[in-house]
């Protein structure tokens, strides 16, 4: 059994896995060696003479990659806490193999002061286990209307600005909140949906006019991404499309490479592979925004991916309660628990993808996009590793998770791929689905709702 020591000195080796770093262009097996929380050597074969401070991991049989970073959960606390606390979805992004994750602030109330962004790194750092980095909003209250504090947030630890959950209302507002910020590194995390669009509960296609419902076409979404990119042309500001889910929208993405406009996107696990077929029997449960589309559309998104238009991977981990989930259309919460099984999904959707370009995807490209550490095991890294299994085949139980949210469209489908370990500044904090080493395993109570 390892990951019992709980010292905090983070000397470990890390022996016998398969070390996969895009970064540095690294596919062998190499011995991971980490002295006071910090990669110091890639060693070729374990070391000879073993310091007796430092704990030795036997990691045979798994993939080490540089720690994988989840760029956008809701984690709806201060707001929601039944539906889940920080506490409880970072434990989730640890048995789900991240090292970091994105908090977005459409929380109750929204992130979008910077009391609230150091509250919630304050409250991170009390869960413990992975890092979790605030989205401060872009808009007061997430209103589209007036700019928010965005350098005070940046100044209390904000690494990117959004309004998700809807589209930043105002063209103005958004504009000038970007002019504004044109300098800091923080990007600008576009939720694309045209709010015209607010009253439709899923994708408008043959299955939203067999059902009689109200639809949301692929150009919502695009013009959108198309006006935004437009934005950050004008504005020379940092950007990136969250949650990617139409052709036309990667289109539009297609052509903003053409025109050098520097603009990254995200995907997800559900919208790369399933279609909204599933809603044909009313399945209320599976709404999301944006909303689940084509069998065409989420094979755009697959070559999308694998011609590189599309570079990172997010979970939108959206957890709610299973009687919200399970209401009428018009009533269902929208979104579904993520983080536990977007791992595996992802690589479930993308089997011919090269494994250095889902290491990548996880890992590298979110660090940069979001200028925090990690993304690499260069020596003098952050020792934040994401171990994997490829083969070791696994069902997904939802009452399995930690995350509070148990439904997910995923639930009862089995993968190949599973996370094995997740070591945080050298500390081991999950190793087989087990988290009893770190502190996530007893997260403190909390009175507040
Ligand atoms: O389905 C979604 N749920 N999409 C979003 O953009 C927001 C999220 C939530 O917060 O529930």
């Amino acid at each position: 059994m390892i990951g019992v020591n709980l010292d905090r000195s983070g000397n470990r080796d890390f022996v016998g896995g398969r070390v996969v770093d895009p970064g540095l262009g690294l596919d062998a097996i190499r011995t991971i060696v980490v002295r006071r929380g910090k990669v110091v050597a890639l060693l070729e074969g374990a070391p000879a003479a073993i310091d007796a401070e430092c704990e030795r991991i036997d990691c045979a049989g798994m993939v080490l990659c540089p720690g994988f970073i989840d760029p956008h959960v809701h984690l709806r606390e201060p707001g929601d806490l039944h539906k889940e606390t920080v506490a409880s979805g970072l434990a989730a992004a640890a048995a789900g193999g991240f090292t970091a994750v994105a908090a977005m602030p459409n929380t109750r109330p929204p992130i979008d002061t910077p009391d609230r962004v150091a509250a919630l790194v304050r409250e991170a750092k009390a869960a413990g286990g992975p890092h979790c980095y605030p989205i401060g909003a872009v808009s007061v209250g997430r209103e589209g209307l007036e700019i928010a504090a965005l350098r005070g947030m940046a100044a209390s630890g904000a690494v990117a600005f959004s309004d998700d959950g809807a589209a930043t209302r105002s063209l103005k507002t958004l504009y000038n909140a970007a002019r504004y910020t044109a300098d800091l590194p923080q990007p600008f995390l576009s939720h694309c949906e045209d709010p015209s669009f607010a009253d439709a509960v899923m994708h408008e296609g043959a299955t939203s006019e067999k059902l009689g419902l109200a639809g949301s076409p692929p150009v919502a979404e695009a013009a959108i991404a198309a006006r935004d990119i437009l934005v950050a042309q004008a504005t020379k500001k940092a950007w990136h499309l969250c949650h990617v889910s139409a052709a036309q929208t990667v289109e539009v993405l297609r052509w903003a490479r053409a025109a050098c406009i520097a603009v990254t996107a995200e995907v997800t696990p559900h919208h790369l592979q399933l279609d909204d077929e599933r809603l044909a029997g009313f399945q209320a449960r599976d709404r999301v925004n944006p909303p689940l589309r084509s069998a065409a559309d989420t094979a755009a998104l697959r070559q999308a991916v694998a011609d590189g238009v599309i570079t990172v991977f997010a979970s939108d981990h959206a957890p709610h309660g299973a009687d919200e989930k399970d209401a009428p259309f018009a009533h269902a919460c929208v979104g579904f628990t993520g983080l536990e099984v977007a791992v595996a999904a992802t690589f479930h959707a993308l089997p011919q993808l090269p494994l250095a370009v889902m290491v990548a995807n996880f890992s590298t490209n979110p660090a940069a996009l979001l200028h925090v550490p990690g993304g690499t095991l260069a020596p003098g890294s952050p020792a934040d590793i994401t171990g994997l299994y490829l083969q070791r085949p696994w069902t997904v139980e939802p009452r399995d998770f930690r995350s509070k949210g148990r439904v997910t469209p995923f639930a009862g489908m089995t993968f190949a791929v599973r996370p094995a370990l997740v070591v945080v500044g050298g500390n081991v904090i999950m190793r087989d689905g087990d988290l009893s080493a770190s502190a996530l395993a007893k997260p403190a109570a909390k009175a507040k709702t």
